[in-house]
């Protein structure tokens, strides 16, 4: 959706025709001041369109007009579309190009998600990703990039959830005596569905099986689901204990690769589902040591002679 009025590029949303601001918790899309009355139709939300037919070969083609709805229709419904996908208010900045890499895995999740997003097959299946990495290092923000491109430039319809909030809202609607697929129904049925925080949680009984049912699922009809986690990808590390030879405690070790299986999403979420991700998605790992964004920030505006704070949406 991109609009230059008389040949100038509009400042407010830079000819995008929208604008995405926090309201309350929420990131919020609206049409910009400069597209609101569409020049296209002035407000009357169809055009006309010439067509041309044969009704019958004694009178030859015929041209006439019908009535199509205009452009600033799809603007409008996509808009809606994506006040429902539910993401939060502080990733109403996130894009693409306020992305910085700092290193290579994350120049590897940043074009994951561009590349993702761009190429992205309304008519087919299409793969999704997991972001997985330590606190601040952008997961949350390419997700939401990807799904405002997803959304508010194809249309698609999707949803943004928080792995804790999602089991929340299931609890708070099975004691409403909602029965468990009719809450996770319309998760299971999005075009695209974004989950976050992906392996957090109690691990109880009943967050397993709300997770497995969701996950195979989405699965079985092959509808694309994007995932970000702190737990670590890495395949197992049970090797190094099985190694030692019998009767020779390491417990230092122990302790250290008992910790490590802790971190691994697998061991998290289960086998299970776990193996259906491996096929849902490409995974991309950042390191340990990639810097957390949040403190970046934090110790600059610390600085001396650094500006009052709201670095945030700035790009930095
Ligand atoms: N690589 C980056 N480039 C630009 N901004 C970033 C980058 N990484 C993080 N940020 C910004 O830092 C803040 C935190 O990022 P975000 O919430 O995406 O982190 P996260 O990886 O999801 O962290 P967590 O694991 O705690 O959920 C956001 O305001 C985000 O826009
Ligand atoms: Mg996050
Ligand atoms: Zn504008
Ligand atoms: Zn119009």
């Amino acid at each position: 959706m991109v609009s230059k009025v008389s040949g100038e590029v509009c400042g407010t949303c830079e000819g995008r025709t929208y604008v995405i601001e926090r309201q309350g918790d929420r990131a919020h899309a609206r049409v910009c001041s400069c597209s609101v009355r569409c020049p296209l139709c002035e407000g009357r939300g169809f055009t006309y369109e010439v067509k041309e037919q044969t009704f019958s070969a004694k009178v030859g083609p015929k041209r006439y007009e019908v009535l199509v709805p205009c452009v600033c229709q799809h603007r409008a419904k996509r808009v809606a579309l994506f006040n429902d996908i539910g993401l939060p208010g502080v990733t109403s900045h996130a894009s693409f190009e306020n992305y910085r890499a700092a290193n290579e895995a994350q120049d590897r999740a940043r074009n994951l998600a561009m590349h993702f997003s761009h190429h992205f097959d309304k008519a087919g299946v299409n793969k999704g990703f997991m972001l997985s990495g330590p606190v601040g290092t952008g997961k949350t923000h390419l997700m939401a990039a990807t799904l405002k491109h997803l959304v508010l430039e194809l249309g698609l319809a999707a949803r943004y959830v928080e792995i804790s909030l999602l089991y929340a809202t299931i609890r708070r609607g099975f004691q409403e005596g909602k029965s468990g697929g009719e809450i996770i129904g319309p998760l299971s049925d999005v075009a695209v569905l974004a989950i976050d925080e992906m392996g957090k949680g109690r691990g109880s009984q009943f967050e397993m099986e709300t997770l497995d049912e969701l996950i195979a699922r989405r699965y079985n009809a092959g509808r694309t689901t994007l995932f970000a986690t702190n737990y670590s990808l890495e395949p197992e590390r049970r090797a190094s204990r099985t190694a030692a030879p019998a009767g020779y405690h390491r417990p230092a070790e122990d302790a250290k690769s008992a910790l490590r299986e802790q971190e691994l999403l697998r061991e998290r979420v289960g086998e299970r589902i776990y193996s259906r991700l491996c096929e849902m998605c490409t995974f991309v790992e950042m390191p340990k040591d990639t810097p957390d964004r949040r403190r970046l920030i934090q110790e600059a505006d610390m600085r001396p002679g650094s500006p009052p704070t709201g670095s945030r949406g700035t790009g930095r």
